[in-house]
């Protein structure tokens, strides 16, 4: 389906121009539901078994919660116990806070306990299962069953309307088009990223039908590429280091790829990176390199340059590192000039990324729908009761290390409480 042509902007007077054809009102395969949810991931299907009765949950795959089942290398890291309002981006740096306050990483932390799954912390405050993370999924298919609400796997959303204060969505399943006419509405599709998994921009094509603003989305949590396979000798490298780019430094790894850099370090600084910038590295984080070349001139002057370097990086890094620089030369010879060009490169390595490896491999999306419209305390539609938008399909995106998901539950529980609690 064409995203683009079904869900055109409209007041919610005119939204009936998302409808497909042959599913008016009143077509033979009519039926009701209190709460209709888009998506079957992590925000998903935790909302569908908290909204209160009568939930119908659909997606377009064959499997609920693909993301969560690859997630950290399939162990699923669930949540991060230091997760605060800090390691979260998005326009309003304000908005997730309400949502995240209100349903914990302790929150969480107890469901999984509850449901028996072992975990441990891997670093960082990392959760991850000692297990599978379909362990995570059985767990929130069992809640969703748990709830009575349905599930609905390979159906599609041919259209969306609005009328007599009800939302009507067009589906189809199978060879069968469905029209489900719903009073509350959720858009649960996440972002852009790994179309192959089945990501579509969905969730922002509604939200801009419904007069809602969408902010610039882009890949993040995704490597950087740079032109003519400029690592490919030290590709498979890796080392701890602290990165930047124009935010925060991150303190984690990073590896040296065919295409670029990649690791938990430059993932991490690909959601601040823009376009065209330099992102700076200090391959030594922690350690003065200048005191440190100091004292092996004074201490162990006869030994070369590269063997000193080699003590705290990898050899093949050094090689690539050095320059015009002979490593071979005593340590004792290097010049002060040489020497503080060194230092400099070890602990303020400036390179300007060509792009990075986009939606085939990001993580997340930056950017989505504006929290502008959004009310905080329910994640409901500011000016279209019943509409409401949670999960990654928000502009609101977390540092790696669990963030994501825990803002997949936490906005997930302010729609479902907000949408269970209200008397209609
Ligand atoms: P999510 O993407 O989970 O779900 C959206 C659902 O909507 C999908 O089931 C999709 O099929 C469906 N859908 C999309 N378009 C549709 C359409 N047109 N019609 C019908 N259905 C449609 N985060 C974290 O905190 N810890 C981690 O370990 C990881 N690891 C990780 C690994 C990899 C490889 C990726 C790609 C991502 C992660 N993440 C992560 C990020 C995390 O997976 C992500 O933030 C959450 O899954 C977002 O949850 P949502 O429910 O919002 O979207």
């Amino acid at each position: 389906m064409a995203h683009g042509q079904s869900f055109g902007p409209a007041g919610a007077g005119k939204a009936e121009t998302g409808l497909a054809s042959g599913a008016e009102p009143g077509h033979p395969g009519a039926m009701q539901v209190r709460t209709l949810i888009l998506g079957a991931g992590a925000a998903g299907l935790f909302c569908a078994a908290r909204a209160g009765r009568d939930v119908l949950v659909i997606d377009h795959a064959k499997a609920p919660g693909e993301k969560i089942r690859i997630s950290g290398g399939g162990r699923c890291n669930f949540t991060n116990l230091h997760c605060a309002p800090e390691a979260f981006l998005g326009r309003n740096p304000h908005f997730h806070k309400s949502a995240l306050s209100r349903y914990t990483q302790w929150d969480f932390i107890a469901e999984v306990d509850a449901a028996g799954i072992a975990w441990h912390e891997k670093e960082a405050g990392q959760l991850f299962c000692d297990g599978r993370a379909t362990q995570i999924v059985d767990m929130l298919r069992e809640r969703v069953a748990a709830n009575g609400a349905s599930l609905w796997l390979e159906t599609e959303v041919t259209g969306i309307g609005h009328s007599d204060g009800a939302f009507i969505a067009c589906l189809r399943r199978g060879e069968k088009d469905i029209e489900v006419r719903a009073r509350h509405l959720v858009l649960a599709t996440g972002g852009k990223s790994i179309p192959k998994m089945g990501a579509t921009g969905l969730a922002y094509d509604i939200a801009w039908q419904f007069g809602l603003g969408v902010t610039e989305t882009r890949p993040a949590l995704v490597p950087f590429t740079f032109p003519e396979r400029r690592f490919t000798e030290i590709s498979g490298v890796s080392a701890p280091v602290a990165a930047r780019a124009d935010g925060p430094s991150f303190e984690a790894g990073m590896l040296f790829t065919h295409r670029g850099l990649s690791g938990p370090a430059m993932l991490q600084i690909s959601s601040y990176w823009q376009d065209g910038a330099e992102i700076e590295i200090d391959l030594l984080p922690g350690v003065d390199a200048g005191g440190l070349l100091d004292r092996a001139r004074r201490e162990q002057g006869a030994r070369q340059i590269g063997t000193i370097l080699g003590q705290h990086l990898p050899s093949r890094l050094v090689s690539h590192l050095s320059g015009g620089l002979r490593l071979d030369r005593r340590i004792a010879d290097l010049t002060r000039p040489e020497q503080e060009g060194l230092v400099e490169a070890l602990h303020h390595w400036r390179l300007r990324p060509g792009g990075t490896e986009g939606y085939r491999t990001a993580e997340v999306t930056l950017g989505g729908i504006s929290t502008d419209d959004l009310l905080s305390r329910t994640m409901r539609a500011r000016d279209v009761p019943g509409l409401y938008a949670i999960g990654e399909a928000v502009d609101v995106t977390g540092w790696l290390g669990g963030y994501n998901f825990q803002w997949a539950w936490s906005s997930a529980f302010a729609a479902a409480e907000a949408i269970r609690d209200i008397a209609d």
